[in-house]
């Protein structure tokens, strides 16, 4: 076995010591937490409303409402905007299939749309190919560890009257143009789950600075608030406890300082990549003041067997590679659900999302952004990998099979 012997085929990975766990517990976190734990209120108290404040300050908006996942915060905002039945709405054929799920939850009718071939995400070309005279909404998904290209979308959307709701689950923190992801169209919706860069377990977060949204989406998140000016609605369950908007607290000091580590290290591995053909990291937009990285997501060209390039890179480094989302078109359980009250819908496309289906089955390659956070050496060892990986990749054909097989 020569050094240059791939490690699926028995070599020597290039990652030899393991990496160490991903601790996220500090001492500011720490703190929070046994202090809410001591306070009289564990639900709807002083620490989420801090954390909301906090993070409303963070962003550079009016109102954040906490909520218990992203998901959430989306149906918070549709049925605020009463956004229902005969209603569309747009979101990208590359983004989390609950998005989809809390417009048919709301009764409204997903329209898919595609992607642009650098960045996965949606823009205003592919949103304005699907636009309809029903067309309410528009989601665009700042995806892994870029951003939607958010004026133009804005601009488009204002013309025609629709509102625009920014899927930040992947960007807490993300800038562009001094602008905080979130802030750029009506409202942002995150997620604080656990994979997310910002995490209390589960969570979520609605952003806006519309103060007749919040205080609706607020009346509706809480069974037990009185009713307001709007109509009498039906309510929701949609707070999370005190233990989480504590950790939430603690998690936010120290956000800052991870986002810029991260950033600071992959910006340094895009500019080992920039030598090579063949595989780029997915670009950074001009004027970005800071970029997150949820995952850190290449595209290769499609001379490569991107199949065996995930799972020869996965092998050399010890951590899981994958490709993109699967399309929402292609989505089994949003397409097939045997779910009485959604038998009826199909998450379709009125375009055929070609991009979107090309980056899922040819060209993505991603994995977790925290390894960069965990080990300042795993630039080095990525961009070994990589560089040991690429050649064999190339030789290698792809059947339809493996196109389909790691994901
Ligand atoms: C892009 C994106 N949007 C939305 C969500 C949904 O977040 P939540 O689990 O908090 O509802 C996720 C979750 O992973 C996501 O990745």
């Amino acid at each position: 076995m020569t050094k240059q012997t791939l490690a699926i085929k028995g070599g020597q990975p290039i990652r030899s010591i393991p990496w160490s766990s991903r601790n996220r517990s500090d001492e500011s976190t720490r703190c929070a937490l046994m202090a809410a734990l001591d306070a009289v209120n564990w639900s709807n108290g002083d620490f989420a409303r801090r954390f909301e404040r906090r993070l409303s300050e963070f962003l550079g908006c009016r109102f954040a409402l906490l909520t218990t996942n992203a998901t959430t915060a989306l149906k918070l905002y549709l049925l605020a905007r009463d956004v229902g039945p005969g209603d569309e709405v747009i979101i990208p054929a590359l983004t989390f299939p609950s998005i989809a799920m809390a417009v048919m939850e709301c009764g409204a009718t997903p329209i898919i749309c595609d992607v642009e071939a650098n960045t996965g995400c949606m823009s205003a070309r592919t949103f304005e190919a699907v636009l309809s005279k029903k067309t309410r909404v528009v989601i665009p998904t700042h995806l892994y560890c870029t951003l939607c290209d958010m004026p133009p979308i804005v601009d488009l959307a204002k013309r025609n009257n629709i509102d625009v709701v920014e899927d930040c689950a992947h960007s807490p923190g993300a800038r562009r143009n001094n602008y905080s992801a979130g802030t750029f169209g009506n409202a942002g919706i995150f997620s604080f789950n656990q994979k997310k860069p910002l995490s209390c377990g589960e969570g979520g977060c609605l952003v806006t600075n519309q103060t007749e949204v919040y205080e609706t989406a607020r009346y509706l998140r809480d069974f037990d608030s009185p009713p307001t000016k709007s109509s009498v609605r039906i309510q929701r369950m949609g707070k999370i406890s005190e233990f989480q908007a504590a950790v939430l607290i603690g998690q936010l000091d120290s956000l800052p300082k991870h986002l810029r580590a991260i950033e600071e290290r992959a910006e340094n591995l895009r500019e080992h990549l920039n030598y090579m053909t063949d595989i780029t990291l997915v670009p950074r937009l001009p004027g970005t003041d800071l970029q997150t990285f949820y995952n850190i997501c290449f595209m290769v060209n499609e001379n490569i067997n991107v199949a065996f390039f995930r799972k020869a890179l996965s092998a050399e480094l010890g951590i899981p590679v994958s490709s993109s989302y699967v399309p929402l078109n292609q989505n089994q359980s949003l397409n097939c659900t045997r779910d009485r009250q959604f038998i009826n819908y199909a998450v379709e496309s009125k375009v055929p999302c070609c991009t979107a289906e090309r980056i899922y089955r040819y060209r993505a390659v991603r994995f977790p952004g925290y390894y960069l956070n965990i080990d300042p050496t795993a630039v080095d060892d990525i961009d070994s990998a990589i560089t040991k990986v690429l050649p064999h990749a190339k030789q290698t054909q792809m059947s339809e099979e493996d196109a389909h097989a790691y994901r």
